[in-house]
């Protein structure tokens, strides 16, 4: 059964050209479709190391390469890693970052308002923090920060203030009750989207600290590709897409010193001059539809 569908894949293979031999990381390896492809490249020559934080996940990964030596599977936050001991240097290394459409369509994940569930929303199921907890025990002012920082939401206050006025009656439980108290808590009624989907991304960034996660990446991972490596990232939304940007454009400048000249050679290249666009009609999968991959290459 294939539980997900790998986005923007046919564009990762060609743009990352994998060759026979090479060692590849796939820091959010999910349901093993971008890695599968991979290993089919790299071939028995070639070494795959698989990272996830979620259990489910995990679990399916181990079942379905169980039979392949080369593939060594991490039950780990791509946070944690600890370059210099979990793993060699390597030649690729990929992060298709956010949700899968198991954690999304798993009713009891609380990842979705479209079924009812208990507010969840934890991609790794052994970490305290769930949205349950965000939303009754933050402050009404963190509540509303977190919606306007990583929802973009401009009725953040109003919405904080209508949660934490909901909660002294009881506990906000469940996805729908949220959702619901969102929508009758906002103006914004008659856009293409839920009014709650802002929120409920920016609730789910704050339980699983994605975009911390995705700064640690950002920092470790480039120092880690053998010369002539790559490290491809696929982003859902623009918080993240404009920090990979910012991230790699450092990388590829030259460093310079007071006086303005350049001090040394920059040490990548940028492989993508414009991100590559997952296509808004890929029927098959609507994850596609916001997928943004950017790649930067070490210089040998
Ligand atoms: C979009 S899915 C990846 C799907 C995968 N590329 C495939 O082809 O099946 C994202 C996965 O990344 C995992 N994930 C997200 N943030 C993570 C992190 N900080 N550390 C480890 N895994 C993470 C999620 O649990 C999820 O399984």
């Amino acid at each position: 059964m294939n539980r997900h569908i790998p986005v923007l894949l046919s564009e990762l293979l060609e743009i990352l050209n994998p060759i026979e031999g090479e060692d590849f990381a796939d820091l959010t390896a999910g349901y093993g479709g971008h890695s599968e492809a991979l290993l089919e490249k790299v071939g028995d020559k070639g070494s795959g190391y698989l990272f996830d934080k979620d259990s489910e996940a995990v679990k399916y990964l181990r079942h379905k390469f169980e039979t392949n030596k080369n593939i060594n599977i991490y039950q780990t936050d791509f946070a944690d890693i600890d370059w210099d001991t979990d793993i060699p240097q390597v030649d690729i290394i990929i992060a298709d970052i956010g949700v899968s459409s198991p954690q999304l369509d798993d009713t009891e994940r609380g990842f979705s308002f479209k079924s009812d569930a208990r507010l969840d929303m934890r991609m790794n199921q052994q970490q305290e923090l769930d949205a349950y907890t965000v939303i009754n025990t933050y402050s009404e002012k963190d509540l509303a920060d977190i919606f306007y920082r990583y929802g973009e939401e401009h009725s953040s206050r109003r919405i904080a203030k209508a949660i934490a006025n909901a909660r002294k009656k009881a506990p906000i439980q469940s996805t729908v009750e949220l959702a619901d108290l969102i929508a009758g808590s906002t103006h914004n009624k008659t856009g293409k989207i839920h009014p709650a989907t802002k929120c409920f991304q920016a609730i789910r960034i704050e339980v699983n600290q994605e975009l911390d996660a995705l700064e640690k990446l950002l920092q470790s991972a480039p120092k880690h590709l053998n010369a002539g490596g790559r490290l491809a990232i696929i982003s859902f939304h623009s918080l993240e897409d404009r920090m990979v940007k910012q991230a790699f454009n450092k990388l590829c400048k030259p460093e310079k010193d007071e006086f303005g000249q350049n001090v040394s050679k920059p040490e990548y290249k940028s492989v993508t001059k414009k991100p590559i666009k997952g296509s808004e009609y890929d029927k098959s999968n609507p994850r596609a539809r916001s997928a943004k991959l950017r790649v930067v290459e070490k210089i040998n």
